[in-house]
């Protein structure tokens, strides 16, 4: 890409106006351009840009505004300056504010038909159109990327089979669980990011073409026919909602950020079991980092940098947010700012779930130690206490007795496990309760995290993440 100092084109020499030369005649100042330029991050609309203006452009030949000859012209320069971006031939001038305004110049140009484009469109109407446009196909690429995620977490959670490890709560041994069912509680949570994500594609697929500046046209505009020329579902309602609405962007932001709060969370998760205290996980070389200094060290980068990251996600959100709410009706240029937390945060996204995947897939489970961890017997009191409610002891009053062992054991080192055979209400029925592999397979309440209930569960999920593929 060739950005230009002065507003004069090397190929055809003539000297480009900024859009509303006819009202202004001063030059704009330097720090004016600077600020209110777009161009830097929105020529990654050029795709969407072009293909809304070709479909304008035909709806304006359907209503006699456009011969076909210049429609032609019209497209064909579209197609010429669609090559010059993708080949970095095109040369960008100071007065190029943003995409819509190079694309324009451009075509105007190689033809002068160009100069019939703008005809019932407004750049405020076409930037909506664009964006929206290009988070549909956008939310589609993050689904196959998520959704191929959930499908490796599934087959890691089939790979580790019954494996038990200790569940926790406030970080505190709890009460064992399979390995598998904690790896499925994190691809639950992701299934609720897939469905936030075709949600979101669902309410955004709506056309604001058509909607002009703000209050629409005078020409006979065939709204309807641009909305299914660009396969949107429907067409705006209200003008001015049409050109100020950016509710799809805080709802993709969010659905964005909150994709990144749950890849946190394993991150952080992955990063507490891959230290040696833990020792519960062992990342592949080919997805850890060393150190500079420290001839030992293994570090888990991709999981500390998904937890920081999140971080980021949720400035994209609060900050977009925070400028939405001033932003009186129609178009103001507050809204410009949209598309730089979108694209950050969407590239964020894209940037953490392979790494994120793969760092998971290659990971090893020390499934022996975390066996090991999960057979303290008393992860086993909640069961116990449990038992005496089936003989009919209130579960108060259970609780206290298991407490009271567990207190007692810890207190003078008694063997808690010969503490509870030798207690009339329990016996070696309870002693036998707190074999690991009898906790294991106890549980009897749906979707709980018994081994018995795993099998349901693969079902379950699988089933879920194929209903979502079908909707891609
Ligand atoms: N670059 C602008 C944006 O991204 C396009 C719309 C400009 N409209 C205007 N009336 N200045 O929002």
């Amino acid at each position: 890409m060739k950005f230009g100092k002065k507003n004069t084109t090397e190929e055809t020499g003539k000297t480009a106006q900024p859009l509303w030369h006819g009202r202004i005649k001063e030059t704009s100042a330097d720090a004016l351009q600077n600020l209110n330029t777009s161009i830097s991050f929105d020529l990654r609309l050029y795709k969407e840009d072009i293909f809304a203006s070709k479909i304008h452009a035909q709806m304006l030949k359907d209503i006699k505004i456009l011969s076909k000859e210049e429609l032609a012209e019209v497209i064909s320069a579209l197609n010429t300056v669609e090559s010059e971006i993708e080949e970095g031939t095109i040369e960008i001038l100071p007065t190029d504010e943003d995409i819509h305004t190079l694309v324009e110049r451009r075509v105007t140009e190689i033809t002068e038909a160009g100069g019939r484009l703008h005809t019932g469109r407004s750049r405020n109407d076409q930037v909506a159109t664009d964006l929206r446009l290009w988070t549909k196909k956008t939310i589609t690429e993050i689904l196959k990327s998520l959704i191929g995620f959930q499908e490796m977490l599934l087959e890691k959670a089939i790979s580790v089979g019954p494996a038990m490890m200790p569940g926790y709560t406030h970080l505190q041994q709890a009460q064992p669980v399979p390995l598998a069912h904690h790896l499925l509680a994190h691809g639950w949570a992701l299934s609720r990011d897939v469905e936030r994500f075709l949600e979101t594609r669902a309410r955004l697929d709506v056309s604001p073409l058509g909607a002009g500046a703000l209050a629409g046209s005078s020409l006979p505009l065939d709204v309807q026919a641009v909305a299914e020329g660009l396969d949107f579902s429907s067409v705006f309602n209200n003008s001015l909602d049409a050109v100020s609405d950016r509710d799809f962007v805080a709802d993709t932001l969010y659905a964005l950020t909150i994709l990144g709060v749950h890849l946190s969370r394993i991150g952080e998760e992955t990063i507490v079991w891959a230290s040696n205290e833990f020792n519960y996980i062992e990342l592949d070389g080919s997805y850890s980092t060393g150190s500079s200094m420290m001839p030992q060290k293994k570090n888990p980068d991709i999981a500390e940098l998904a937890r920081g990251k999140s971080g980021r996600l949720i400035g994209d959100l609060t900050g977009f947010l925070s400028t939405l709410k001033g932003v009186p009706l129609a178009y103001n240029k507050d809204l410009q700012e949209d598309k730089e937390a979108l694209f950050d945060a969407v590239d964020t996204i894209l940037n953490l779930l392979p790494a994120m995947k793969g760092m998971l897939e290659t990971a090893t489970f020390n499934t022996k130690r975390m066996n090991e961890q999960a057979s303290s017997p008393y992860m086993g009191t909640t069961d116990l206490a449990e038992l005496m409610v089936q003989n009919g002891i209130p579960f108060r009053e259970a609780h206290s007795i298991v407490a009271g062992l567990v207190q007692e054991s810890l207190e003078h080192g008694n063997d808690f496990k010969d503490l509870v055979t030798s207690h009339p209400l329990l016996g070696s029925e309870g002693a036998n309760l707190l074999q690991l592999d009898t906790i294991a397979s106890n549980k009897k309440t749906h979707g709980a995290g018994g081994t018995n209930q795993l099998e349901q569960q693969f079902k379950k999920y699988k089933e879920n993440i194929a209903e979502n593929k079908e909707k891609l």
